[in-house]
């Protein structure tokens, strides 16, 4: 019988998970249909439910459900527990494991696809909300030389730094403190590029050689990449690939074998 797997979120449509999961599926020769389940905001619970039921194998879970999802898995890898949120479900019986994989996906993008070593470079992350969180813990075991968080709500970011230091080099700060400071790997984990703002960011802090990473995608380049740009980045990277590498991750979850993201960049631009 052909595994049945899907993404469930509210909303739903926009999603290119469907898209990306059919595409792995032929590239790996693997049988599985992969659906989209809209959800009421209210009855997540249930809709998994209905699913398992159903026969479902495993879920993607996006906006705003993966607190919820966090709470319904029975058991949960160390990458969710220390991200405070569920992107995956893998259902085996009565047991439901929990995981992230924003992260890895981050990270894979980043050393496999674009080619660029974390050990040793200097990090900042922009932003300390769900998608910052997400991505500190897998950044950190990679050996960066520092990892610097920057919010506007400083709190935030402090909470942040509390959580990560005792696995590397985490601060916590607001913008101004970067001033004068360069940082070889940007990546900008805020909504900001959502409403086409630009986080407070010092115009210094792009070291030569540097990667300026917006974990959102869109049509064309987002106002942060246009402003690393201008300001000295070599490298500029948007949110497809993580988009991409994440999907890959829970495809490995599911079913143990790792798709290869490159060929795909293309086809979800839409070119
Ligand atoms: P997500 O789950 O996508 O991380 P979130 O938890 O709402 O969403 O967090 C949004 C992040 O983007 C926060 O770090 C927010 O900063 P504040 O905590 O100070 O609100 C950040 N953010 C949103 N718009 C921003 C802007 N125009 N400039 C700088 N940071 C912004």
């Amino acid at each position: 019988m052909t595994d049945l797997y899907a993404v469930i979120g509210n909303p739903i449509a926009q999603s290119k998970s469907p898209q990306i999961h059919a595409a792995f599926a032929r590239e790996l020769d693997e049988d599985l249909r992969y659906e989209a389940i809209l959800a009421p905001r209210d009855g997540f619970a249930a809709a998994v439910a209905a699913f398992r039921a159903a026969g479902g194998r495993g879920l993607n879970v996006t906006v705003p459900f993966k607190l919820e999802a966090f709470a319904l898995a029975t058991e949960r890898t160390e990458r969710a527990e220390q991200a405070g949120a569920v992107n995956t479900l893998k259902f085996d019986g009565e047991d439901a494991l929990g995981d992230n994989t924003d992260g890895a996906g981050l990270v894979r993008d980043i050393q496999d696809r674009l080619g660029f070593v974390l050990s040793g470079k200097r990090v900042l992350i922009m932003g300390a909300g769900g998608a910052a969180r997400g991505v500190v813990l897998p950044l950190l075991r990679e050996q960066p030389a520092s990892i610097a968080i920057a919010n506007r709500t400083v709190e935030k970011a402090l909470a942040l730094q509390r959580l990560f230091a005792p696995f590397g080099a985490v601060e916590g700060g607001d913008y101004a403190r970067l001033s004068r400071r360069q940082f070889d790997l940007i990546v900008n984990a805020t909504s900001a590029s959502l409403t086409g703002e630009l986080p407070p960011l010092p115009p210094g802090v792009f070291a030569s050689g540097s990667l300026a990473y917006d974990m959102v995608y869109g049509d064309g380049a987002t106002r942060f990449l246009i402003h690393a740009r201008e300001h000295g980045a070599a490298q500029l990277a948007d949110g497809w690939g993580m988009l991409l590498a994440q999907a890959a991750e829970s495809f490995f979850l599911w079913r143990g074998v790792r798709p290869d993201t490159r060929p795909l960049i293309g086809m979800l631009r839409g070119r």
